[in-house]
């Protein structure tokens, strides 16, 4: 299946010189989410995770499904000031400013295995942050999985010492 067809592409969105992929209209056709899944589905199963990890709030939507066919449990990457409870922090560079993303501390404990699935990879700074919450409580990050992949932010070389399985990419 051509994936790369169902993918909106936004120009100028959210700000000028964006070229933004919109995943929505994939995620209206139901045979091309469950091809998505299903790929998702095959690369987890070698990885031998406990958990999946899912940064708010696109990786939700491919994680959730991915864990409820792993049988394996979840855990939310959350932007500052939601989760309740003990929690640990990450902070990471954009361009102009920083971000801030966090996990409950309970949430993973040390010999945990974690697949981090989100819907696209552009500098990494959001995935690395995530891969850092989980060695941080001494879980080990077992791959990454995404559907979009932009080749030309330097996402992967960032993330150079995981496993990545991307399914589209752009430049
Ligand atoms: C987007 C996307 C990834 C991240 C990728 O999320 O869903 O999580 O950016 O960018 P990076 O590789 O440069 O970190 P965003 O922060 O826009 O949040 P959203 O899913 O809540 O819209």
């Amino acid at each position: 299946m051509d994936l790369k067809e169902k993918i909106g592409i936004y120009e100028d969105f959210p700000i000028e010189g964006i070229s933004f992929k919109d995943i929505n209209s994939l995620l209206l056709e139901p045979k091309a989410f469950k091809h998505v899944i299903d790929e998702m589905h095959l690369v987890a199963k070698a990885l031998d995770a406990n958990i999946v990890g899912i940064p708010e709030a696109r990786g939700y939507i491919f994680g959730t499904p991915l864990a409820y066919l792993l049988g394996i449990g979840l855990v939310p990457v959350r932007k500052p000031g939601k989760l309740p409870g003990v929690v640990v922090s990450e902070e990471y560079k954009l361009e102009y400013g920083s971000n801030i993303v966090e996990i409950q501390r309970d949430s993973i404990k040390p010999g945990d295995r974690i697949i981090l699935v989100d819907d696209l990879l552009a500098t990494g700074g959001t995935l690395m942050a995530a891969t850092k919450l989980v060695e941080k409580l001494g879980g080990e990050v077992s791959g990454i999985i995404i559907l979009i992949e932009l080749t030309d932010l330097g996402g992967r070389e960032l993330l150079k010492d995981y496993f990545i399985h991307s399914m589209i990419t752009y430049p």
